[in-house]
């Protein structure tokens, strides 16, 4: 079965062609960081208006890659994300379903990141899932494909949301995750000591806070602005601040590891091409780790397509009452725990 997938949940629109779930025939993903990049950040309006607009380019370009006009099926993000973007891809799947009287799936994305390793090899149940990009930050226990146990969230900021506020104080360009990553490896990561991300009573053991290391950051460079201490390197500050956020992660992971018994992971999302993420992971060899290749972390057309498969092979399809939703958890029971 061959099916089309369609995401467009926040500032890219991707879709792709997959066979069976496993094999990609094409995928085309129009990025609009260009347009995002004088605002530091992504403007919600500004993104669904250029999604309409390469909607057809970008829909034509993946058959043409594929090399064939005719699929199985069709699945597309619904939520979360933004409301405007979400509905531009919904309604595109919609007019391609009831035109080509094909099967439509709604799909969750935070479920398709974590899907999205099957695309790059073997992948058994049960596995920890670390969903780390600029919208979200999540520790999940995954028994299947459709479901997500969540063990803990940041409290307050996405950790990318973190990467690229730091890199806008410093004023190190868009997004922000990248530039520090490379900065980063020239600095000395010992050279400031930030807080390890208090969290308040009553939280769970898997749950993170980012916004006070923010904070800490900030105050930094006002001191060094203030020229109260003397000035150190950009490249000092932005390693410390890594070594600190990464640590977090690696910490919330060894405690849902303990939680669960689970020594399988899996990461997603854009945080997923960090080289510090990574260098540590390799170290960390009691752990079976899974990075899917950066394009597959990142937002994309396959990992929906792969995902929507699973659905429509055994029968669960929506119609055209389908609905987009900006949050993750739209009713109790929607994929999560
Ligand atoms: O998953 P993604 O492409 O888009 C969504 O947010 O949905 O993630 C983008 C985020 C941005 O915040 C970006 O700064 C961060 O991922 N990012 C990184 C790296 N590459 C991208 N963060 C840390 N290190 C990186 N190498
Ligand atoms: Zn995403």
């Amino acid at each position: 079965m061959i099916v089309l997938g369609i995401e467009s949940s926040c500032d890219e629109l991707s879709m792709a062609l997959v066979e069976d779930g496993k094999k990609i025939l094409s995928m085309v993903t129009s990025s609009q960081i260009e347009h995002h990049l004088p605002y530091s950040g992504v403007v919600p309006e500004l993104a669904g208006r250029l999604h309409a607009q390469h909607l057809l380019e970008v829909y034509r370009s993946t058959l043409e890659q594929a090399g064939i006009s005719h699929f199985d099926g069709l699945a597309v993000t619904i939520k979360p994300g933004l409301a405007g973007s979400l509905l531009v891809g919904l309604s595109f799947a919609k007019g391609l379903s009831l035109a080509k009287k094909l099967p439509l799936v709604g799909v969750d994305h935070l479920l398709a990141h974590l899907y999205a390793p099957h695309l790059a090899g073997e992948l058994e149940y049960p596995f920890l899932g670390l969903l780390v990009s600029g919208g979200h930050t999540l520790l999940v226990l995954m028994k299947d494909p459709f479901a997500m146990s969540v063990l803990g969230t940041t409290v307050d900021d996405a950790v990318g949301e973190v990467y690229d506020k730091v890199a806008k104080f410093l004023n190190l360009g868009y997004p922000g995750g990248p530039v520090i990553d490379q900065l980063a490896q020239s600095g000395n990561d010992r050279a400031f000591h930030f807080p390890p991300g208090k969290l308040e009573k009553g939280r769970r053991p898997c749950d993170m806070s980012f916004s006070g290391l923010k904070t800490a950051v900030l105050y930094q460079r006002e001191q060094f602005r203030a020229k109260t201490v003397p000035q150190p390197s950009v490249a000092d500050l932005v390693a410390s601040f890594q070594r600190r956020i990464i640590g977090i992660l690696i910490n919330r992971i060894e405690k849902a590891v303990e939680l669960t018994g689970v020594r399988r992971v899996v990461v997603g999302g854009g945080v997923a091409a960090n080289s510090y993420l990574r260098r540590l992971a390799q170290e960390k060899t009691a752990w079976e780790w899974h990075f899917p290749p950066l394009k597959l972390c990142t937002d994309n057309g396959a990992m929906i397509a792969a995902l929507g498969w699973e659905y429509l092979k055994q029968g669960t399809t929506h119609g055209l009452e389908l609905q987009v939703s900006s949050k993750a958890v739209r009713a109790t029971g929607d994929g999560y725990s």
